[in-house]
């Protein structure tokens, strides 16, 4: 191993979060505005120097990278990009946030390019209301995705829900039901003020605490001490142990004190955090440099020394960051 990768607060990051797309064939309410300009393309890292990226970051302890987007099955080559990075020596596992669209056709190449894990949106089983909160996402695709990502050998999947008062929170116990009958786990997010995405966040609201109790009132939930490298508290759920429920709370419960991570956009900018603008500009020096990786470690862990101990996000949804989401790495 070259260097270890750590922060200004002894916390050692070994998670890469890394964006390959802003683009997207959704357009969350939470995460966009209605009206989108994508990055143009000379913008954008190409495969090898995403390539190039990944493989510096494990020579340098990274044991887990999270491959995002924007949706990340938009960008062309992605199977063959994670069939590279999945062979990096030292990697523990490659794994993937998806909006879900495109896996009917792409889940079983991406298990067997050796993506590990697949996290997957879903914010409700409701047709009409799924294209209400994606705005132009259809449901039956991305159940027809789940269904054969079901059975493509991950080792997980985890299904994500942005929990809102008003559009879905009515939904937790079908959620709920849809996951532990199929063995899969979920996780309730709360949602993050990224971007004016031209709706108020804090009337909708939504605490994990309260996705809980409702929860509860279906079903016999444990505590968990179970980690999965990210940010989520888990519990089990009696009688179906195939399944785990996390809840992602960076409201009520901070857990920025044990942040392992770091992201990297699709523009190569190293983000430190995700509540915070500062990041490196990783883009100007790997094309200055293409023979070294010496000035981009070197960056790298001047960078590090400046990240932030936490976010400042808050409930009334106040958007400090006008960063969106897609171009953050989810
Ligand atoms: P695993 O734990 O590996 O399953 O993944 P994950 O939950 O970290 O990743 P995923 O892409 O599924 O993200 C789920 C939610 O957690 C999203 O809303 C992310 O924005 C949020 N999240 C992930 N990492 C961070 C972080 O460092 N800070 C904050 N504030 N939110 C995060
Ligand atoms: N707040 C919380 N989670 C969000 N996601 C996208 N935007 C937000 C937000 N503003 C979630 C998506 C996806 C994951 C990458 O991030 O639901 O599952
Ligand atoms: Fe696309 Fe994911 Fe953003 Fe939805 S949350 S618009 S699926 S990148």
């Amino acid at each position: 191993m070259d260097s270890i990768l750590q922060d200004g607060f002894g916390r050692s990051i070994d998670y890469l979060r890394m964006s390959v797309t802003d683009r997207c064939d959704f357009r969350c309410v939470y995460c966009m505005a209605e009206d989108m300009t994508f990055l143009p393309r000379q913008q954008v890292l190409g495969l090898e120097e995403l390539y190039r990226l990944a493989a510096l970051f494990v020579r340098n302890g990274v044991k887990k990278i999270r491959l995002t987007g924007g949706e990340p099955l938009v960008r062309k080559g992605i199977v063959q990009l994670c069939a590279q990075i999945a062979a990096l020596p030292g990697l523990r596992e490659l794994v993937m946030t998806s909006n879900g669209s495109q896996l009917a056709k792409l889940a079983q190449p991406l298990a067997d390019a050796g993506v590990k894990r697949l996290n997957i949106s879903l914010d409700s089983l409701d047709a009409q209301r799924f294209r209400a909160i994606t705005r132009t996402g259809d449901l039956a695709p991305v159940l027809a995705g789940i269904d054969v990502a079901s059975a493509a050998g991950f080792a997980r999947i985890k299904l994500n829900t942005v929990v809102m008062q008003g559009r879905n929170a009515d939904e937790v116990l079908d959620l709920v039901d849809y996951a532990v009958n199929r063995g899969l786990d979920i996780s309730f997010i709360e949602e993050m003020p990224l971007g004016e995405v031209g709706r108020s966040r804090g009337e909708s609201y939504c605490s994990s605490d309260w996705v809980r109790e409702r929860i509860a009132e279906r079903y016999s939930l444990l505590d968990s001490a179970e980690q999965s490298g990210g940010p989520a508290r888990y519990v089990r759920v009696r009688d179906f142990p195939a399944s785990r429920i996390g809840f992602i709370s960076p409201h009520s419960h901070n857990f920025c004190g044990t942040c392992n991570r770091v992201r990297l956009t699709v523009e190569g900018r190293l983000l430190l955090c995700l509540g915070h603008e500062n990041s490196i500009d990783l883009r100007a020096l790997l094309r200055r440099h293409p023979q070294s990786d010496a000035p981009l470690l070197q960056a790298i862990h001047v960078g590090l020394a400046r990240k932030p101990l936490r976010h400042e996000f808050n409930v009334a949804g106040e958007v400090q960051v006008l960063r969106f989401m897609n171009a953050s790495g989810g």
